[in-house]
């Protein structure tokens, strides 16, 4: 048997104007996680895939055009096979799903390196991202690849997508200088992430002018992240996160219930706050202070958070 595991992930800053060449930020969250394990089966079972954390079954005969029942025909194409044989698959996650913390591309990541052990195949992490984003493009379009580059390197990267969908990001390490300290508070309005890409794309069609803007101001801000990341100084991050989010809201992509997270979030001392990922929904992070953390988590419970995660990144 073997098993693999790969971390959720958050996207610090970024999302969105990343689908239009702008660089992002994302960190991985090495505390919650996906594993998968890979057995050989009995003879002629084919592919089995369980999921007990959400009581799912599927085999690769009915599950061959989704994103997992595609990778593991990728990996054994990659392994030099012509069918993946007998294979018992258990895929579990810590990782809520549909949450914007890359649930999916943890569950791919971890996959590729429990089948990648298993067919004794020597693969690195350019090649589990690549694998990834090739199986999640049949699902969401063109993702810009970040999700998948981040929980597979498992490391904060600068991510600059390709010119073209063929050609390979650019993915570079970014130091984080102080630990950071961030809450993840989710929304519990799941809003997919193919809506709200395409929803600026439709704005964007009808006034690029504008829309490039916000998007050169996003990696702006983006740019200067950086620095700040590096010099460690939290209070400037914290004020540049807030312009992002102010960036993101121009672009239409914030919501009600993020934006009541986010007030609350600054209203109880949080350095800075923002949405994570595609909006719309879904999950904010917020910039803390050690000794300021509970009462932030508090606040953001008692403003409607339907689930707080802690993260501290180093
Ligand atoms: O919803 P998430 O966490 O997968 O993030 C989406 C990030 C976007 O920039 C909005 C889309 C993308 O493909 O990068």
């Amino acid at each position: 048997m073997t098993m693999a595991s790969a971390p959720g992930k958050l996207i610090l800053c970024g999302e969105h104007a990343v689908v239009y060449g702008q660089p992002a930020i994302a960190l991985p969250l090495p505390d919650v996680r996906a594993t998968a394990t890979v057995e050989s089966a009995a003879r002629d079972s084919g592919v089995v895939c369980e999921l007990p954390d959400i009581a799912e079954r599927w085999t690769l005969r009915d599950y061959a055009e989704q994103p997992l029942g595609r990778l593991v025909e990728l990996v054994a194409r990659r392994a030099g096979l012509a069918a993946p044989g007998d294979l018992r698959i258990t895929l579990r996650s810590a990782i809520p799903i549909a949450s914007g913390m890359g649930s999916g591309a943890a569950l791919g990541a971890a996959l590729v390196r429990a089948l990648a052990a298993h067919w004794q195949l020597a693969i690195d992490p350019s090649e589990v991202a690549r694998l990834v984003y090739e199986s999640e493009r049949v699902y969401h379009g063109t993702p810009s690849g970040i999700d998948n580059t981040v929980v597979s390197y498992e490391r904060a990267i600068w991510f600059v997508r390709g010119q073209t969908p063929e050609s390979p990001p650019t993915i570079e390490p970014v130091q984080i200088g102080a630990p950071l300290d961030l809450l993840i508070g989710d929304t519990g309005v799941r809003a997919p992430t193919f809506v709200t890409v395409g929803g600026v794309r439709e704005r964007w069609q009808r006034d690029r002018e504008a829309y490039n803007r916000l998007f050169d101001a996003i990696g702006a801000v983006v740019r200067e992240v950086r620095r700040l990341l590096e010099q460690g100084d939290q209070r400037r991050l914290g004020a540049a996160l807030d312009h992002n989010q102010a960036l993101l809201a121009r672009l239409g992509v914030s919501s009600p219930e993020l934006e009541r997270l986010i007030g609350a979030a600054r209203d109880a001392g949080a350095l800075g706050a923002k949405l994570s990922g595609g909006g719309g929904g879904g999950i904010m992070l917020a910039l803390v202070e050690r000794d300021r953390r509970d009462q932030v988590e508090r606040a953001l419970l008692h403003a409607g958070a339907a689930r707080v995660t802690a993260a501290i990144v180093t």
